[in-house]
């Protein structure tokens, strides 16, 4: 599939928004699509970070939800992906990706009330949803778990009450992440302290989008010269 545009998107601050963007904008590029950050927070903190980690990614910066509305779809006719990471507050904003996104990726904290409060976030997927007659699909991402963490009943209970698919891989409380942005890295590039965090990632992104892996893409692209 081309020009696809995921939104990653929770109007709760502080979920792993930009890490989660960044990392997937790395890895998209990695696995040889053309792809574009498009950093919809005021902050700009993550166009900043994927800048310092590859410059070789695109980036652009959406202030105001009339301009994601406006031309977002026309920027991602010239990439494969569009990662488009969402603000932490702003809700207009938050809308109006969900309304041009065709995958929204929700991270989440991993605790009972945070999965509580994604319901609040859930509500303006919801209403994207009817107002397009069925997209964007929607999956959410654990994120800041603690190792060895089992989903209690309760929040298994709660996520499973937002009908919304969920990594079964969790992304796991690491110092590597947090000190990620600081450096302007990638996981996978910040040698042994980022090899476990890069394989976790690199999991929770086949699984996330199978057909996006080069391997894949290869292997699909040979079946076709195969049958011609
Ligand atoms: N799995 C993790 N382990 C450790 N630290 C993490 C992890 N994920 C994110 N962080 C750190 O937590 C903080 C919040 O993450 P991030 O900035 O990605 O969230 P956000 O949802 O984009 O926030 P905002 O809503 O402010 O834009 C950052 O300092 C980040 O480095
Ligand atoms: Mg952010």
């Amino acid at each position: 599939m081309r020009n696809q545009i995921i939104a990653v998107a929770n109007g709760k601050g502080g979920v792993g928004k930009s890490t989660v963007s960044v990392h997937l904008a790395g890895w998209l590029h990695d696995q040889g699509h053309r792809v574009l950050l498009a950093d919809c927070d005021a902050q700009q903190s993550s166009s900043q970070w994927l800048e310092e980690a590859n410059p070789d990614i695109d980036t652009v910066q959406f202030e105001k939800a009339d301009d994601i509305l406006d031309s977002l779809q026309e920027h991602a006719r010239e990439f494969d992906y569009v990662v488009a990471d969402g603000p932490g507050s702003n809700s207009e904003t938050s809308r109006a990706l969900l309304m041009v996104a065709d995958l929204a990726v929700l991270p989440c904290k991993a605790s009972l009330l945070e999965v509580r409060a994604l319901a609040e976030a859930t509500k303006i997927l919801m209403q994207a949803r009817k107002i397009r007659g069925g997209p964007p699909p929607a999956t959410i991402i654990l994120n800041m778990v603690q190792p060895r963490f089992k989903l209690a009943a309760e929040m298994k209970k709660a996520a499973s009450a937002l009908r919304l698919p969920i990594v079964s891989k969790p992304w796991i409380l690491r110092q590597v992440y947090a000190d990620a942005p600081g450096q302007g890295k990638f996981v996978w590039k910040m040698g042994a302290a980022g090899r476990i965090g890069a394989a976790e990632v690199q999991k929770i992104f086949e699984e996330l989008m199978p057909e996006a892996i080069a391997t894949n893409r290869q292997s699909s692209r040979s079946k076709k010269e195969a049958a011609s």
